[in-house]
């Protein structure tokens, strides 16, 4: 798809087409999401053989197993006979899939083991089939790459894709932080049972592009809360303590220019640790903090890759210290988006802590959340009052901080001079420009 009459991000004007147009959207699905890699779940949420978790990529529902020998797998949860979902729970433990629809059954890693009436003593595939269907050949499509990153799995339909290390470059300290402990051991991190998923009416990029370095939009529409105190110990959600020293009042964002993924805050200044009003939490936290500090010193870590992030395309996060939870906004049309949360909290956190921080991430974050409330009020009605065809002539407004950055110590990666910035916006749209019109991997990882 041709992009020329609608993106210009060197320049910071975008067309509201790419948020509205079907035509785009589509461009979006066969370019974007069968391509990047995706974030499908945590090994957590599988931990036995025969485990499964119903996951999504892009439009397209997937299955992620672990197998009766253990090893993990992302399958297109669609039958290669007539396309029915093989599996429509939510998550659950099975020796095989069943197809609702004539039986045909899948072992958990995507093998046909049987055809219809085969495991009840029928013999359709003999007597229907003449015993000649080649069983090998019609098993679950699997997705041909997937990474187990410290128990985060991500999965690319395309395989082309590079390494998944490669695709994340040195934003792999912000993820590092995400599934490391409080204390910083890294994969040391669960999730607390239960994905939130809801729709929202708005186009999914708006949920990328406010975590990945939209500061600008917090005092506007964050207000009321700050002033409600829905923070840890009942003040501010922004509250923290224990900040490095010498660290600014506002950080700068953080911006992997090629790569498309950006952070609100810099890898050098450590955003800090909130207060709390029960003191064993306190206690708990502070001696995380301290082992965390000398870990990070001892292998090299930089102290700063926390905060709000969006690892390109579609999955946000808090890389921590706190809150510690990450979202994908799934595509369900232009104008709508589904969004799934995830929790983390430390592998070895006692039921008080793991408890609080469950109940804190809910008043924070997801459809009950006030925070995430202001921001989908905005991403909604942006993406509404965009649609009209009088709307669509005028293009978006990304100017804000044009040439105002700095080299990062991170490869590949600039740093903003203020920390309200659109810099990390414009790269983010620039990448997504390469995948929606199709430029090879060749051309897109030349020189990360
Ligand atoms: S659609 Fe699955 S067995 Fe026919
Ligand atoms: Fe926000």
């Amino acid at each position: 798809m041709d992009l020329t009459d609608l993106l210009d991000t060197a320049n910071g004007v975008i067309s509201r087409e790419i948020f509205v147009s079907e035509a785009v959207y589509q461009a979006e699905l066969d370019n974007l999401f069968t391509r990047a890699w995706l974030l499908v779940g945590h090994e957590s949420q599988i931990p036995e053989p025969g485990d499964f978790f119903s996951s999504r990529m892009g439009t397209e529902s997937v299955l992620l197993t672990r197998d009766s020998e253990g090893a993990i797998h992302v399958l297109l949860n669609s039958c290669r006979h007539r396309g029915m979902k093989v599996c429509r729970y939510d998550e659950g433990n099975t020796l095989n899939f069943m197809c609702p629809y004539h039986g045909w059954t899948y072992s958990t890693d995507g093998k046909l083991v049987a055809v219809a009436g085969e495991l009840l003593g029928v013999p359709h595939f003999r007597a229907g089939y003449g015993s000649r269907l080649d069983r090998s050949a019609w098993g679950l499509v699997p997705t041909p790459k997937v990474c187990n990153y410290h128990g985060l799995i991500f999965a690319s339909w395309d395989p082309d894709a590079p390494p998944f290390e490669e695709y994340l470059g040195d934003f792999h300290w912000w993820l590092d932080n995400l599934c490391s402990s409080a204390s910083g051991d890294i994969g040391q991190v669960r999730v607390v049972r239960g994905v939130q998923k809801w729709r929202i009416r708005a186009n999914w990029k708006f949920v990328s592009e406010n975590f990945l370095g939209d500061n600008y939009h917090g005092p506007p529409s964050h207000e009321s809360v700050d002033a409600v105190g829905i923070g840890p110990g009942g003040t501010s959600a922004a509250t923290r303590h224990g900040a490095a020293p010498g660290k600014p009042r506002s950080v700068a964002s953080t911006s992997f220019t090629r790569l498309g993924h950006g952070a609100t805050g810099s890898a050098r200044y450590f955003l800090g640790y909130p207060a709390f009003e029960e003191p064993e939490l306190t206690a708990y936290f502070e001696r995380a903090e301290a082992a965390r500090a000398t870990r990070f010193e001892a292998e090299g870590r930089p102290i700063g890759a926390m905060g709000p992030a969006t690892l390109f395309p579609s999955m946000s996060f808090h890389a921590g210290p706190f809150p510690r939870a990450l979202m994908v906004a799934h595509p369900v049309s232009p104008w709508e988006t589904e969004v799934w949360r995830w929790y983390l909290v430390d592998a070895d956190a006692p039921p008080e802590v793991a408890d609080w921080l469950r109940r804190y991430y809910l008043r924070y974050s997801g459809p009950g959340g006030l925070v995430e409330q202001d921001d989908m009020e905005n991403w909604d009605y942006a993406t509404e009052a965009s649609r009209g065809p009088i709307a669509r002539r005028y293009p978006y407004n990304y100017q804000l901080g044009i040439g105002m950055t700095q080299p990062s110590a991170l490869r590949g990666a600039v740093e903003s001079d203020y920390f309200m910035t659109e810099e990390n916006a414009r790269n983010f749209y620039a990448r997504w420009g390469q995948f929606v019109q199709g430029d090879s991997w060749a051309q897109m990882m030349d020189g990360v």
